[in-house]
């Protein structure tokens, strides 16, 4: 029997493995991790992570062919094929602090592999890492281990699924991407991970190129994705600015076959533990690469994305007569996305640092993410691209955390929707309207509101990108 290893039992690790056990019955596959309480909940029935669908799949096949364990060391020693998805966070001190990979966590892991290894492994790089660390982990694993036989091959597999449709992605991923050395063992490699995924991944789709390609095809993918919504997103400002629609702009630009429909939704910003990561990671790249135009290209994807962010907070300071200053605020959703319980680098950090350094009293809600995680997210010290601090002085003392969208916008004056979950394009306005101070103003992130209703009732209504409302046009300028 095959036995597949995965070290890091995250966002990608857990899903991945747990669709890898699903369709290849007679594979076994254990996750682990150095983190207990992570394995506990994979072993409970309250999982870690909150993934629609997961929780079947997991309850499918954990303990018939899928398992979650801490002993890292015996399943890595007793795996074939041993797949590492740990953490790789942006370096935040030393050389490349803010744009380089910290690699720590991979490094520790390669040189475990290496320590209990007795059998010759495929080691696979699921992580999103910087181009060129497969070179780098083959050196670990090949001078820690040289002396007992034990050969190593190094692919680089990217993952490419989306919190929140995780497991819809991996069962039809549009594709599997597998790099591999050009010699007979890396070629023999790369073909022993195809046979893994063409167990339900029609061959086609499933692309073998060498390593550096692969190691880059992700960073490009996700900037390209970054690049696209902070194109939106810049459109959206001059659609304010000039009375357009930038859904109907949208739409008409996306209409062409060439551009495509797809993640040209305006927005507060684009969050999630990938697009700024991977592109500050392309950017320290280039830089190295002696590329600085190709670099400053990438930075403007990042720079747009936090002139969105500090824009809609700005304007929800201006449309309010210029002062949030003791004022109740409304956050409705802080997920940096909809369907899932995760906050890593979401708009909603720096739109509410903004808004307290205002003075602003914040009430959030979030259907799926924790008081605890809110309140560690909103104490850390979060800087702009300009090393400028967002932080805002006080801020815990300002924000409550409630379980209810109305408790939250009880007398608020004004509402901010930052993520576009279902359950609030259903809520009772016309009971939130009644409770809430007058003028009562709604700032919409995601444009997940219906505008012209809410208007209906009697609310101010601010719609990313949209025409302006009368009462907005009149207000300072925040551009
Ligand atoms: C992304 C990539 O899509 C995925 O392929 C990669 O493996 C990991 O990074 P993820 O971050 O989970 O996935 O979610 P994604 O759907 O890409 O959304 C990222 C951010 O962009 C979210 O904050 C989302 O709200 C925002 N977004 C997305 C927009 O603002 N507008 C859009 O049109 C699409
Ligand atoms: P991702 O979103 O990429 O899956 P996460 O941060 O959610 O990233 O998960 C990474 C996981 O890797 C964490 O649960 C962490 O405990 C685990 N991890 C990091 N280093 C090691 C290691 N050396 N051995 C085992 N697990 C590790």
């Amino acid at each position: 029997m095959v036995k597949i290893c995965c070290i890091g039992a995250g966002y990608v690790g857990g899903p991945t493995m747990a669709v890898m056990a699903l369709k290849c019955p007679e594979i076994q596959v254990t996750v682990v991790d150095i983190s207990e309480p992570r394995i506990n909940a994979w072993n409970s029935d309250t999982l870690p992570i909150y993934e629609p669908g997961l929780d079947d799949v997991v309850k499918q096949c954990r303990d018939k062919n899928l398992f979650f364990s801490t002993d890292v060391e015996r399943h890595v020693s007793e795996s074939d094929i041993v797949f590492v998805s740990v953490n790789t966070p942006t370096k935040t001190q030393g050389l490349g602090a803010g744009k380089a990979a910290d690699l720590t966590y991979w490094e520790s892991a390669a040189r475990m592999i290496a320590d209990v290894s007795r059998s010759s492994k495929i080691v696979v790089e699921k992580s999103t890492v910087p181009v060129r660390t497969a070179e780098a982990i083959e050196k670990i694993l090949t001078h820690n281990n040289n002396s007992r036989g034990v050969e190593f091959q190094i692919l680089s597999n990217p993952e490419f699924l989306a919190e929140g449709t995780a497991i819809n992605d991996l069962y039809t991923p549009d594709r599997v991407l597998i790099g591999g050395r050009g010699s007979p063992g890396g070629q023999k490699a790369v073909k022993a991970l195809r046979d893994v995924y063409a167990h339900w991944v029609p061959l086609e789709r499933i692309i073998c190129t060498n390593l550096w390609s692969a190691e880059l095809s992700k960073l490009a993918a996700n900037a390209f994705l970054a690049q696209r919504i902070s194109s939106v997103n810049a459109m959206s400002a001059l659609c304010e600015a000039t009375g357009a629609d930038v859904s109907q702009v949208a739409h008409a630009v996306g209409t062409d076959s060439r551009i495509g429909p797809k993640f040209l939704n305006a927005s507060v910003g684009f969050g999630g533990s990938c697009f700024q990561k991977d592109i500050l990671n392309l950017i320290y790249i280039c830089e190295c690469n002696g590329l600085p135009e190709a670099a400053s290209y990438w930075k403007q994807v990042i720079k747009v994305n936090d002139y969105q962010k500090t824009r809609f907070a700005n304007r929800v300071v201006s449309s309010m007569f210029n002062t949030v200053s003791g004022k109740k605020i409304a956050i409705l959703g802080f997920a940096f996305k909809k369907d899932t319980g995760d906050t890593r680098e979401t708009p909603a950090i720096d739109v509410c640092n903004r808004l307290v350094a205002d003075m602003a009293k914040l009430s959030i809600y979030d259907p799926r993410v924790l008081e605890e995680q809110i309140r560690k997210d909103l104490s850390v010290a979060r800087f702009d691209w300009n090393h400028h601090q967002i932080k805002a002085e006080g801020m815990l003392e300002q924000v409550s955390v409630v379980s209810d969208a109305y408790v939250a916008t009880k007398d608020a004056h004004g509402i901010c929707v930052l993520t576009e979950w279902d359950e609030f394009k259903s809520l009772d306005f016309e009971r939130i309207f009644e409770n809430m101070r007058k003028p009562a103003f709604v700032f919409d992130g995601r444009n997940v509101v219906d505008a012209v209703k809410l208007r209906e009732i009697g609310f101010i209504v601010y719609s990313i990108g949209k025409p302006l409302d009368s009462w907005l046009r009149n207000m300072p300028s925040v551009a």
